[in-house]
């Protein structure tokens, strides 16, 4: 099974949309393999997004993801960054259709309220930088009968 990380950015929280937002992946059938909420240090925040640093949008993104709790999860499945990136769809706001994340929920691209790796070596990089190994949760498919 593939893992893909997701952050639920603070706009999420702020908006009171958690429940909603996470729901979007549960239902596609992806298993939540580990998943806290934290403030991030502006020192981790550079590190997750080096690769827009001296973009034109960079300062305001970092403003934005340092003005309250995020909510990081890792998400497990069957080609899960594809699927994830689907269910979140894609980060400019003119491209996003109905039906995605994105498209439903954010009315401007920096404030996209939502963040899923986009390949297999950012997965494993963020990951990494949010979870330490102890952190995941291994769980089994038990108790089907209860719904
Ligand atoms: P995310 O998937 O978290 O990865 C980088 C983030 O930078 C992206 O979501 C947006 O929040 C932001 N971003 C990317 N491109 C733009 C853009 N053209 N204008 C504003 N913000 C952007």
């Amino acid at each position: 099974m593939e893992k893909t990380f997701v952050m639920l950015k603070p706009g999420v929280l702020q908006r009171r949309i958690a429940g909603e937002v996470l729901n979007r992946f549960e239902r596609k059938g992806l298993r939540i393999a580990a998943l806290k909420m934290l403030r991030m240090s502006r020192e981790m925040v550079e590190a997750h997004y080096a690769e827009h640093r001296g973009r034109d949008f960079y300062e305001k993104l970092v403003e934005y993801t340092l003005s309250g709790p995020v909510i990081a999860m890792v998400m497990e499945g069957e080609e899960a960054i594809t699927v994830v990136r689907h269910l979140t769809g894609p980060t400019n706001l003119l491209d996003a259709p109905a039906g995605t994340i994105r498209g439903d929920y954010a009315a401007r691209t920096r404030l996209n309220i939502v963040h899923a790796s986009d390949s297999p070596a950012s997965a494993e990089r963020e990951i990494a930088l949010f979870f330490r190994p102890e952190e995941f949760c291994p769980w089994e498919d038990g108790n089907r009968d209860w719904f």
